[in-house]
């Protein structure tokens, strides 16, 4: 058995809960990082002495353990090498596009996953050594599948869960990693195994029947040694009572009039906004507001549409090509429709902090939300609960892991171009009690199903595995 630590409740996540920060005099500081995970496991961090483990963000940045908010908080280094390996490689450039139903091709390199397994390794060491006797730990996501396994190894007394944000492939896809049966093992190791929707818990079962000599029956899996596995859906939410408080925000609400204002008053101002990434569908997007253009249906003179594209994993191939193509898309249309300080597209690539995030989604009457595949789109949700006026369309595309939740919003194949254009124009000429009628039946769910009850069922269903 492994050294043990004194935390009772440990989560391991590749990004540790804080950014640093450094001041114009040099001087670097930690900062909390904005997100609905750390928030809602923040209650529980404080009362059961937690501690989080996960990965600076930086090369070789390996600073002592230290304590914020309650929290423990211990890094994870990763080297140059390492990012490139782990991070950029068999992360995000084999298993994001795999789990994302291939959009680009996977690609599988052996010392790729030779680092993966590396990688995996000194984050399970490291959780081993923090947490108490018994102690319940919780894993997130595709970055550290094989985390549980390695860590029942070193600390059988630990209950271990595990959470995938991303979606889980059907068997036909996930079958080409030549690791299959080694990333099954690895999350066997958990006690419960939780996914975003439904479909993935089949999709791991017929997975671990097939490879991993389990024997399943619905959601419980019996592993080697007879120990059950549960897995399950726990579609994940977000902090509604922030963003809806951050949406009534005196504030907040002249910034969002500034907005309309700074883009001419349009009568229709419709809104995208994702990370840089080719899963959410961005191309689709512009391809229809570029032939919505084209045709007459929009006029650029009383219809915008904004995209802000948040800079992402940006020394990845596929990511750069991405921009690439985004950004010629983008000039080509506002080179065809637009006009000497009236673009026909706003394009913004920046990360902007939360106040100036909602007040663009309260400035939206048609929020776009048009991946082609997504675990759960968070952004789908913070609109719908930054609309406290009971105002907007959201156009949302049901490869999405909220059209589950939100099947008040306007669904769209992003695939069917001609049916996304269709979805637009109802959007944008919704009737004001139509609209009210589907965001209140949308925001009942949101504000029902908040982050904190994500990770309180979650915990709740784990103690009881
Ligand atoms: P993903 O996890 O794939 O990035 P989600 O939609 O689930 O997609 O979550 C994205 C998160 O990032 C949301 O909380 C959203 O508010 C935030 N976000 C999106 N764009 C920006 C931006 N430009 N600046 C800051 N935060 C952003
Ligand atoms: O949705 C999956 C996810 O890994 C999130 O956990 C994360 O916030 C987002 O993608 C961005 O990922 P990265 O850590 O690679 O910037």
């Amino acid at each position: 058995m492994a050294r043990k630590g004194t935390n009772s409740f440990v989560v391991v996540a590749n990004r540790l809960p804080v950014d640093r920060v450094t001041d114009p005099t040099g001087q670097s500081s930690w900062r909390r990082s904005p997100g609905g995970l750390v928030t809602a496991l923040a209650p529980v961090m404080r009362a059961y002495e937690g501690a989080w483990v996960g990965w600076t963000g930086g090369a070789d940045d390996a600073p002592e353990p230290f304590n914020t908010e309650g929290m423990d908080l211990v890094p994870v280094p990763l080297t140059a090498d390492e990012i490139q390996d782990f991070y950029e490689g068999f992360c995000n450039a084999t298993l994001w596009p795999l789990y994302h139903d291939v959009i680009v091709p996977p690609v599988y390199h052996r010392q790729w996953w030779d680092v993966y397994r590396r990688v995996n390794n000194r984050f399970a060491r490291a959780t081993a050594g923090v947490a108490d006797e018994g102690a319940v730990v919780f894993v997130q996501d595709y970055q550290l599948q094989l985390v549980p396994r390695i860590l029942r190894q070193l600390r059988p007394d630990l209950k271990i869960g595990f959470f995938l944000h991303i979606p889980f492939p059907p068997a036909e896809l996930f079958a080409q990693l030549p690791w299959r049966r080694q990333i099954l093992s690895g999350l066997l190791g958990a006690d419960l195994v939780g996914f975003q929707r439904r479909g993935a818990v089949g999709n791991l079962v017929a997975l671990c029947t097939r490879y991993a000599d389990a024997v399943a029956a619905d959601d419980n899996i019996e592993v080697e040694d007879g120990r059950k596995v549960r897995a399950s859906a726990f579609p994940i939410a977000i902090e509604v009572a922030e963003i809806a408080r951050l949406a009534g925000d005196p504030a907040v609400i002249t910034r969002s009039e500034t907005i309309r204002t700074e883009l001419g008053s349009p009568e229709h101002l419709l809104l995208g906004l994702d990370r840089l990434d080719y899963t959410k569908g961005i191309g689709h997007r512009l391809k229809a507001w570029g032939e919505l253009l084209a045709e007459g249906e929009v006029n650029p003179d009383d219809a915008v549409l904004v995209q802000v594209a948040t800079p992402s994993r940006e020394r990845v191939e596929a990511y750069q090509t991405l921009r690439d193509e985004i950004e010629l898309q983008v000039g080509r249309i506002n080179g065809e429709y637009g006009r000497i300080g009236a673009p026909a597209v706003h394009y913004l690539h920046a990360s902007y902090d939360r106040p100036e995030l909602v007040a663009l989604l309260r400035a939206a009457d048609v929020m776009v939300v048009t991946p082609l595949r997504d675990g759960m789109n968070l952004v789908a949700k913070e609109y719908v609960a930054a609309r406290i006026d009971l105002r907007g369309a959201l156009v949302l595309s049901e490869f999405a892991g909220a059209a589950d939740e939100l099947d008040a919003a306007f669904l769209v194949n992003p695939h069917d171009i001609d049916g996304l254009k269709q979805t637009l124009i109802q959007a944008m000429q919704i009737p004001p009690d139509e609209a009210a009628e589907r965001m209140r039946r949308m925001r009942n769910h949101v504000v029902t199903h908040d982050v904190a009850r994500w990770a309180r069922e979650f915990l709740d269903s784990l103690r009881a595995a």
